[in-house]
């Protein structure tokens, strides 16, 4: 019975998507042309209904845009939805020729060089040792936010990737502004700004004091600030600053005392998105290991939440005698939700009780403690994801080796704070609230739960990793009356092992409902064998109705997707082309930008040759450029089209130097050749007819 319903309810809505897409055939003859052709793919009637419920035809729009992390190959992926067909991957903490970043171009090699001390951590070492500008005039860098220090516990060298772990796209009064979008680097404390305004990473930055980062990331409503938090703790902030290290016996035994974690605001800029580290600031906090975390927002705006495990602080030392990490971190019945009051903070800030270390200001885990900035939570063992209910509500918290979904009330944890009802404080003096006085509600979901995401009905779903499903469940007043509150009402398999989730703008204040993305971190037997390593696999659900339909896979064959968040198509408004002369790494006119083709000129100084280039279909001027070996060779190019997608590449043989240029930018590249010779550059993208002909010559004489 049950399986007939299934592929009758189906037959019908292909039926029905018949008449819509071609209403001049007949209802039976298009529904049989239709079954036929399903039943010659090979396909069951479900799976016809299914491929029309996400097929975008030819020219048409999907309905959402999915920004999904990409993992360890440092790129955010852009992912039409329902169609789930890839549309654009942004370059963030890894070179990408296509898009010309990481290869010369200035707005490229600033973002790259990541900061504080973005000096010394230039990208591309060859191209800031020729031109002997590492974005130090750079607004978003070092000198101008007036930072010396370098972070002591900061990259050494210029880093080539990035593990790209959550996105956070920029809001405005809780919901989705489509202007920027943040991602944290797991490996590193680094967070990435991506402008949306051209799909261009412009900035990223090394935040002090942290070594690793994972989920920490989120912007707050207003986008006033984007948080990033350690993940393990990294030596403490002060001990760094002074040089002190640890030894391995310090490891084994003063744990405890010589980490620190630290969850950072950091201030971005209101106008161009840029982070400011000058106006940023961390809260120090003990050193368990920090995990999720998610902003409040309407009713608990002001306040972050950030998950915790390893309260137990094991430190590892299989061959010294200590338990694995998995072992000794998992001893403890609960560990700590962190509640900080970020308002709170900015106060104690602006009073001046804080330390200045390594570039940020400081507010130290004692002064966090008495003012009222942190608390704790019990949560049952070792969480995962905490997310915040659309109303800034409900605080779910999901623990992996707990069944349930713990949902704390923003209004409980306030009252307890306010009557100090405390079961104790941890061994930092941190005052820990009473777990049952601000439970709201448990739901038993399955094995593994991980992530929760929210629709516009009310209702939670949470990713379950050890069962590869999805759980929906009720979420309380107001929402859904008591006596239907926290309860599971559907459940899919997912095939397999489920990380995140994203539904439809499910992390804002703004949740559509309709659609959920799964993603997860095995395939095997889901898609042609390509080698040992497995695409990963994202699943489209549908969440329209009160059950949930898997729709559709989406291998992904880059890097370990995290996180994603899924945007309506219509808030996000790139240019299709720059006004003429933009420059990328300013958003503004660039002072070198040609006015016209006649302006095109070759200035030659001792020791430099500075070129001002048009770029236009299907020419260089000048197409011939001459230089001695060793000189520095500047060139500043400007693709004078207006034509939308009449993009430019600009590249030189036995250089990293690529450029892409889109119509109207203005962008400059500087480098040196090493060897005479003359060399052709030309252009990468098939621009006209006659783009073949597009190239020039390069010669280089003793
Ligand atoms: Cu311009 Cu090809």
């Amino acid at each position: 019975m049950k399986k007939l319903l299934r592929v009758t309810v189906p037959l019908v809505l292909v039926a029905a998507a018949t008449i819509g897409a071609c209403g001049r055939r007949s209802t039976a003859g298009g529904q049989a042309q239709l079954l036929d052709l399903a039943q010659s793919r090979g396909l069951s009637p479900e799976d016809a209904a299914h491929a029309i419920k996400t097929f975008v035809a030819p020219g048409g729009r999907d309905e959402y845009l999915l920004f999904a992390s990409g993992g360890h190959s440092g790129q955010v992926h852009v992912i039409g939805v329902p169609s789930m067909r890839l549309l654009k991957t942004i370059a963030v903490f890894t070179p990408e020729p296509w898009q010309g970043y990481g290869y010369g171009a200035d707005w490229s090699e600033r973002a790259l060089a990541t900061g504080p001390s973005g000096a010394a951590h230039a990208a591309h070492a060859s191209h800031a040792a020729a031109v002997g500008d590492n974005g130090e005039d750079d607004p978003v860098n070092a000198k101008a936010n007036g930072i010396a220090d370098p972070d002591p516990i900061g990259p050494t060298e210029p880093l080539r990737w990035g593990d790209a772990h959550h996105p956070a796209l920029s809001e405005t009064a809780g919901k989705y502004d489509g202007r920027w979008l943040y991602i944290n680097d797991r490996a590193h404390g680094r967070i990435g700004m991506v402008d949306l305004s051209d799909f261009r990473a412009k900035q990223i930055l090394q935040v002090p004091n942290l070594q690793t980062s994972h989920g920490g990331i989120f912007a707050t409503p207003d986008t006033k600030y984007v948080h990033i938090s350690s993940k393990v703790p990294a030596l403490k902030a002060w001990n760094a600053s002074r040089g002190q290290t640890a030894s391995l016996d310090d490891h084994l035994n003063r744990y405890g005392d010589i980490y620190r974690g630290y969850s950072t605001f950091v201030k971005v800029d209101p106008v161009t998105g840029h982070m400011r580290l000058k106006e940023s600031f961390q809260v120090e906090l003990p050193p368990y290991t920090q995990d999720l975390a998610d902003a409040g927002k309407g009713v608990s705006d002001g306040y972050a939440f950030i998950n915790s495990y390893n309260v137990e602080m094991a430190t590892g030392g299989i061959q010294q005698g200590k338990p694995p990490i998995e072992v000794g971190a998992s001893q403890l019945d609960f560990d700590y939700l962190h509640v900080i009051n970020w308002k709170r903070a900015e106060e104690i800030i602006a009073a001046g009780k804080y330390t200045e270390l390594n570039g940020i200001r400081v507010i130290s885990l004692e002064t966090a403690a008495a003012e009222g900035i942190l608390h704790l939570v019990p949560e049952p063992r070792s969480p995962h994801g905490v997310d915040i209910a659309p109303k800034g509500d409900y605080i779910t918290v999901s623990g992996k080796l707990d069944p349930h979904a713990t949902v704390y009330g923003f209004e409980l944890i306030k009252k307890a704070i306010e009557a100090k009802n405390y079961e104790g404080k941890d061994r930092y003096g941190v005052p820990i609230l009473k777990f049952d006085a601000v439970v709201a509600g448990k739901v038993e979901l399955g094995a593994g739960p991980l992530h929760t995401q929210y629709d516009n009905k009310g209702n939670a779903y949470t990713s379950l990793y050890l069962e590869s499903a999805v759980a929906k469940w009720t979420l309380g007043p107001p929402y859904h009356p008591a006596d239907r509150a926290f309860k599971l009402v559907d459940k899919v398999s997912i095939h397999y092992n489920i990380g995140h989730l994203s539904t439809a703008q499910g992390d804002t204040m703004d949740p559509q409902g309709k659609y959920l993305v799964a993603m997860n971190k095995w395939s095997i037997d889901r898609h042609t064998n390509v080698g040992p390593l497995h695409p990963q696999n994202f699943q489209l659900i549908d969440i329209s109705a009160e059950k949930m339909e898997l729709l559709a896979d989406m291998p992904v064959g880059f890097g370990e997707p995290h996180y994603a968040q899924m945007v309506k198509a219509d808030i996000i408004k790139a240019h299709e082309i720059y006004e003429p002369g933009t420059s990328p790494a300013s958003n503004a006119k660039s002072p070198d930008a040609l006015a016209s083709e006649k302006d095109a000129r070759i200035v030659k100084r001792p020791g430099e040759v500075e070129v001002w280039m048009n770029v236009v279909r299907s020419h260089f001027t000048p197409d011939i450029i001459t230089a001695k070996v060793g000189d520095r060779i500047i060139v500043h190019l400007t693709n004078s089209e207006q034509t939308p997608d009449a993009t430019h590449g600009f590249a030189i043989p036995t250089k990293n130097v690529m450029l892409s240029l889109d119509p109207g930018e203005t962008t400059t590249v500087k480098f040196v050749m090493d060897k005479p010779g003359t060399y052709s550059f030309y252009c990468t993208e098939f621009c006209s007819a006659l783009h073949l002909e597009m190239q020039g010559w390069l010669i280089v004489e003793k």
